[in-house]
């Protein structure tokens, strides 16, 4: 049989790279790699493919930036001759990126199968672009692998049948798992003790001036008690730039390009906490044992609330500096790793995919 997946931005790398990996252990399984190139920084994308060890790209789709409307059209018109061409058995898709509905869209309507990895995470906000990408993707894909129950459960009450649905567990943390043992502490000028780690990049936190003034000066003020290292993406980067702000100029926020993989493991990994919008790097903590801030108002990943080491502490930056100084006097929850988060995500989904897509499976559905 042969399986198609698709990448296009940062967070879909770790989710695939395992998936193919216990895919290219089977028998009988032809794959290739679309990159719809919605990343093509190095340390965006190639550093992940070569720390991942992904094969190089089948098809470079070669987007590049854009409005939404402007990406997703893109990835739609050149992903549409790709799969003409290659007529997969089935078509995966990763997490929540503008590159998955523009993929599960085109493959809908060639009526090829789809599978959607990390399917059913919901923050019920449509303001976040993200989750009109998941809503869309989920009603399109055939095969839905959520990672946790509470997936399963926003699934079926979104209409989607029960036999559709798989909880296999969480991919990313297949990665983690695999990875972690490579993950050396980068070396940092001016960094000698404790740190917290921050990422922010959603719109809602670097777009608005107002709005990252104040989470900005937060920042300084948590520095204060402990240096702040803050790997920057490339959006967040500009916004910063556009204010004209010097986040080293105090000496305590030490300022980073996007890091790679294993970095940003080692980095977590060592935190006294972390504060992000990201939704990786909730699980990852979660999964490592890290506090970590969220700077949302809300999150697709509840279960890393209920048993893990989050809090959303929303764009309060009270709240943000609240919290992070408790934390720095000692007042730590305690998590524990969800089921199924446990390596074998993708044995998981390999297993259901080879027992639903092989070749004679592939045709009877399309025949259905
Ligand atoms: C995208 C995803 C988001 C994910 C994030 C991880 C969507 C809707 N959003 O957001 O869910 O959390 O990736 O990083 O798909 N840029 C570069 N180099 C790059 C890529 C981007 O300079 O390699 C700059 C461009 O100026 C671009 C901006 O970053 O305009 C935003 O990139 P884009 O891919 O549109 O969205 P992200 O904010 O990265």
């Amino acid at each position: 049989m042969h399986v198609l997946h698709v990448v296009g931005a940062r967070p879909n790398f770790m989710k695939a790279a395992p998936v193919m990996a216990a895919l290219g252990r089977r028998e009988g399984v032809r794959q290739s790699l679309v990159h719809t190139g919605q990343h093509y920084d190095a340390n965006m994308s190639d550093i992940f493919f070569r720390q991942l060890e992904m094969p190089k790209p089948d098809v470079s789709l070669e987007v590049g930036s854009g409005s939404h409307a402007v990406q997703t059209a893109e990835i739609m018109i050149k992903f549409e001759a790709t799969l003409l061409e290659r007529k997969p058995d089935l078509v995966l898709v990763y997490g929540d990126v503008n590159s998955t509905v523009a993929a599960a869209l085109v493959a809908a309507k060639l009526r090829l199968p789809i599978g959607h990895v990390e399917a059913g995470l919901r923050s019920f906000d449509r303001d976040m672009p993200e989750e009109l990408n998941r809503i869309v993707t989920d009603q399109l894909a055939d095969v839905l692998f959520t990672p946790s129950a509470d997936g399963d459960e926003n699934l079926a009450n979104e209409g989607i049948a029960r036999e559709r649905i798989v909880c296999v567990g969480n991919v990313m943390i297949d990665t983690l798992i695999r990875l972690l043992p490579k993950a050396k502490m980068p070396s940092l000028d001016g960094l000698n003790g404790d740190y917290a780690l921050v990422t922010l990049h959603r719109p809602s936190n670097v777009d608005d001036p107002a709005v990252l003034r104040r989470i900005l000066s937060a920042l300084v003020e948590i520095s204060t008690r402990c240096t702040i290292v803050f790997p920057l993406h490339p959006r967040t980067r500009q916004r910063i730039e556009s204010l004209g702000e010097d986040l080293s100029a105090n000496g305590q926020i030490i300022p980073l390009d996007p890091v790679g993989y294993t970095d940003c493991l080692a980095l977590q990994r060592n935190a006294r906490m972390v504060i992000t919008d990201s939704g990786g790097l909730q699980e990852e903590t979660t999964f490592l044992g890290v506090p970590c801030l969220t700077m949302r108002e809300n999150t697709e990943r509840p279960i890393t609330i209920d048993v893990g080491t989050n809090t959303l502490v929303g764009t309060d930056v009270n709240r943000l500096k609240w919290k992070a100084f408790r934390i720095l006097n000692g007042d730590v929850q305690p998590g524990r790793v969800p089921e199924l988060w446990d390596g074998c995500a993708s044995e998981r989904i390999a297993e259901v995919v080879l027992s639903t897509y092989s070749r004679s499976g592939a045709v009877s559905k399309r025949a259905a």
